[in-house]
Order: structure tokens, then sequence, then C-alpha cells
């Protein structure tokens, strides 16, 4: 299944992957599945590294990527963006999925732990896209496991509903969050509200789908099958406007990520 932005021309179909039928066998994770044993690793108690011992970090030269001046071009750039502000801490991506934009941020991104917060359960009263039934969302925690497996330790995965694993975490401790999880007015507000007393001053608070308006759900045949409204963008309008903080944006043609420096 794929998404299309209602606004836009056909030919801006999907950027987002939903899920794929395989089932994989989750014996070898079942261990992380239950999950009070994997929060009882708290990340409030886990040693972040100090800004100190990156002292002698080789600096990227990303002059170029001021965010007034030279606006990031796709998320993909995200972590440059990071190492070149030297944001080498602690970040979290909030909803997951399948680990594939967890993957790129460990490929490129410098930093310490990564931790990647999604339920991978379905949700009763949602009727985003992503909410997918149990078997499928096993599915996509199995995929996580797989995308991730070559950066251990440096990514750790948090099977918590956003607002419960945001409490894991102290306030100002993150370098950044990127949140991708729920995509409604509503739950889009509780995030970026929940999480942003989490990233610390000159860190980055972040997400996807920087839009307000129909998305179209569409089969592998191109079909429509349901549509969804998205309203992230006004959410993350509306708290700028309350913290009088500046949106940047990457330039994709859809689906665009929002940043804001905090
Ligand atoms: C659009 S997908 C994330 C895609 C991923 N960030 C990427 O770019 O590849 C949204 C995910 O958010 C998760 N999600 C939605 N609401 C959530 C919540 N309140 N707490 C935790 N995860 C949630 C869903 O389970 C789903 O896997």
């Amino acid at each position: 299944m794929s998404l299309r932005f209602l606004s836009t021309p056909p030919r801006f179909r999907l950027s987002k992957r939903l899920s794929t039928p395989l089932i994989k066998q989750l014996s070898h994770f079942r261990a992380l599945l239950a999950a009070p044993s994997s929060l009882s690793m708290a990340p409030r108690d886990l040693p972040l590294m100090s800004r100190d011992e990156y002292a002698d970090y080789p600096e990227i030269d990303m002059s170029s990527h001021c965010l007034l001046t030279s606006p990031l071009a796709t998320r993909q750039e995200i972590p440059l963006l990071l190492n070149s502000r030297k944001l080498f801490g602690a970040g979290v991506e909030v909803g997951v999925q399948r680990g594939d934009y967890s993957k790129c941020i460990l490929e490129t991104w410098r930093g310490h732990k990564l931790y990647l917060v999604d339920l991978w359960r379905p949700m009763d009263d949602s009727l985003d896209p992503a909410n997918v039934s149990l078997s499928q969302n096993r599915d996509n925690l199995a995929a996580t496991f797989d995308a991730i497996a070559p950066f251990d330790p440096r990514a750790v995965i948090i099977r918590e509903d956003s607002v419960g694993a945001a409490r894991l975490f102290m306030d100002a401790s993150l370098d950044f969050v990127y949140i991708d999880a729920g995509h409604t007015h509503h739950d889009a507000s509780i995030d970026i509200h929940t999480w942003a007393t989490k990233v610390r001053p000159g860190g980055l608070l972040m997400g996807h789908d920087y839009m307000s308006g129909e998305v179209s759900v569409l089969n592998h045949l191109g079909q429509e099958v349901s549509r969804f409204h998205i309203d992230v963008k006004t959410a993350v309008d509306d708290w700028a406007k309350r913290h009088s903080k500046q949106v940047h944006t990457t330039h994709e043609e859809t689906f665009k990520t929002w940043i804001i420096e905090m």
C-alpha cells in the first residue's frame, strides 16, 4: 500500500511504505517483546556521553546547511545536520514502523544512542494507515530488528506508547527528537508538547509529514482504498507560535520534515 497527498498531482505517489505481508519468526527477540524487562533499562539510568568526550571529533563543514539560508533538501540530510552541530548524545525517533528511517539516521549520525519508540501494536481508535494488525506490527518489529542490527548497541528499542516512553527521559536530556507517530492534530499536538521538554537547549525537535490535508491510501494497483486526514502542520505551527519558535522544513514535494531549533 502507498499514500498520496491529494492536493498534489498523482505522480507524487507514495513515499511511505506501509507493511508487507511477510511474517517473520519472532523467537530471537521474544525477550524484548516483554515490555517490562526492556523498560527496566530506563534511559534515565543510562550514562550518556558528555559533550567533552566529543571535543576531538572532526567537524564536517556544514556551513552551507544553515537552516535559514540553505534549507535541507530531504530528511536524509538530517543526520549530517546533527553531526555538524555536534549533537552526538542521545536522540529519539517516535514512530518507527519498520526502522527504515532509524537505519538512515544510524548510518550517518555519529551519536551515542538512538532510542526507537513505537507501540508495535494495533490502536483501537486510530484511522491512521500505519495502524496495522498485530501480525503486521510483529512483522514491522522484526524488520526493525533487522534494520538496526548492524548498529548495536547504539540503537535501543522501547516498545511503549509515545507519552509513556517520554516519561523515561529527563527533561532537556536529548539532543534531538524526531516525531512520526500519530498524524491527527490531536495526536501530533500531544507528541510535540510531550517531547519538546525532553530536548535540550540547542537541540532539535523535528518530525515527519509537515502537511495538513487529505491523503489517499492506495493499494499495490494504485487504487484508492481509503482516505486519511493528516493535520501535523497545524499542530506544529500552533506550538511554534505559542513558543515563539521558527519552523524550518526540508524540501521534498510532499511529506516534508519540520525542524525547530530549541
Ligand atoms: C508513519 S509510521 C513511522 C515511520 C518511520 N518513522 C519511518 O519514517 O520509516 C508511524 C508509526 O507510529 C506508531 N505510532 C502511532 N502512534 C503511536 C503512539 N501513540 N505511540 C507509539 N507509537 C505510535 C505506529 O505504530 C507506526 O509504526
